[in-house]
């Protein structure tokens, strides 16, 4: 073996693909017992709805060379993402644009009115000033839409009142001053046509990459492990960096979210796929309904039940699925001290979202995998 690979997420597999397409042999543990990392999804035996087990994934980019290397393993449907957000009972458009302005005040103004109001009503406070995130908030777009659609989905994301949050969890608070609620910007956007997991298998699907599930690299009991392998050959770790080092440097806060997951006897339950709740009254902070995803599959879908998943937020313990990074001043100053000891490492390398503590959407995952590629490992 050439190389082991911890982690079978989107960064461990390109890293893989690309080292066995060059002749290397790979070895890819996983401690879950499923490839894929976060991306994995599966049919609901129930009804065949394809189910994203860890949270709705949109794939989009705008890199080339990105888009040229997944299109290597799949094609993508063209389905483009959308959100909306139910507001005292009241559905609007996100992000916020003129529609959803215009609907919120009862209005018919033009692009330039809307901007004029918004300026007008953010002047309460100054981005600079700012001294938490509420004020901040309000200084970007305003006290009503601020209260609206931010102050208290916010709050239950991160379970804490946004006066108590710092002011730099949010740079800018997108506002369109047209009619486009199209969520993400990018050249590319769709759905993996035959599901992430498809798309995933073809990945590791090389004679030269052998992945072994189910494999954790702290258990000394088998043979993949840390203590067993590090300086004996190459390594590119993509799991948790304060784990790897014992949590000397203190373990780094990380936000979780919880699941509900539920079958129901309706063929329509939100007509969309996400919806989010912007109100404090309603403990979950969003639904998906996966059928939406996938409307060309229709005819493979019951016409009589989908499924749903209610998404609940809060600060992950040492035993949770680590999501999004809270990224207080402490933990930064833990990062840099592991990225110190990282250094240290004879021939380990640290990537992914785990390996960095990022936030890192799937195309950045592949994007950063494929320059480790080049610019460290071939
Ligand atoms: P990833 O976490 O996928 O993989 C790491 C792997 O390492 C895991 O499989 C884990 O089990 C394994 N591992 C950890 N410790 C180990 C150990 N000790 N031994 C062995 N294996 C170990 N992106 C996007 O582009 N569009 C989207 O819509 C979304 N949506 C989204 C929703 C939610 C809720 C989250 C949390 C994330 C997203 N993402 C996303 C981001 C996407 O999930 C992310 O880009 C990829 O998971 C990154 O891949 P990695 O390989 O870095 O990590």
């Amino acid at each position: 073996m050439d190389l082991l690979v911890v982690g079978s997420g989107f960064f461990g597999l390109t890293i893989a693909e690309r080292a066995a397409a060059s002749g290397l042999t790979v070895t890819v543990i996983d401690r879950r017992d499923h490839i894929g990392g976060n991306a994995f999804s599966e049919d609901d035996p129930a009804t065949g709805i394809e189910v994203h087990r860890y949270g709705a994934h949109l794939f989009h980019t705008s890199n080339p060379a990105v888009w040229e290397y997944v299109n290597r393993f799949t094609t993508f449907t063209d389905y483009v993402h959308r959100v909306y957000t139910n507001h005292k009972g009241i559905v609007f458009p996100l992000p916020i644009n003129l529609g959803t302005i215009n609907q919120f005040f009862n209005a018919a103004y033009s692009p330039d009115e809307a901007k004029a109001l918004v300026h007008e009503l953010a002047g309460e406070f100054d981005t600079k000033d700012a001294a938490n995130l509420e004020e901040k908030g309000i200084a970007l777009i305003g006290r009503p839409l601020y209260e609206a659609f931010i102050r208290d989905y916010t709050a239950k994301q991160w379970q804490t009142d946004p006066k108590n949050l710092p002011a730099e969890v949010i740079s800018r608070l997108p506002v369109r001053y047209n009619y486009d609620n199209r969520y993400f910007n990018d050249t590319w956007e769709g759905l993996p046509t035959d599901g992430y997991t498809a798309w995933i298998e073809r990945m590791a699907d090389h004679p030269n990459i052998e992945v072994k599930l189910s494999t954790d690299f702290f258990d000394e009991s088998q043979p993949f492990n840390k203590r067993a392998t590090v300086g004996q050959l190459p390594i590119v770790y993509t799991g948790p960096v304060d784990r790897y080092f014992d949590y000397t440097e203190g373990a780094l806060s990380w936000r979780t979210l919880d699941f509900e997951r539920e079958v129901l006897d309706v063929g329509d339950f939100q007509g969309t796929s996400v919806m989010n709740y912007a109100d404090a009254d309603i403990p979950y902070t969003r639904i998906h309904e996966f059928k939406h995803f996938h409307p060309e599959r229709a005819d493979r879908h019951p016409a009589d039940k989908t499924i749903i998943m209610r998404e609940f937020s809060r600060f992950a313990t040492r035993e949770d699925e680590p999501y999004y990074p809270v990224n207080t001043s402490q933990d930064r100053a833990g990062l840099l001290a592991y990225r110190e000891l990282a250094k240290g490492e004879q021939d380990v390398l640290f990537g992914g979202r785990l390996g960095t503590y990022q936030y890192l959407d799937m195309h950045m995952a592949i994007g950063s995998a494929l320059s480790m590629w080049h610019n460290q490992l071939a």
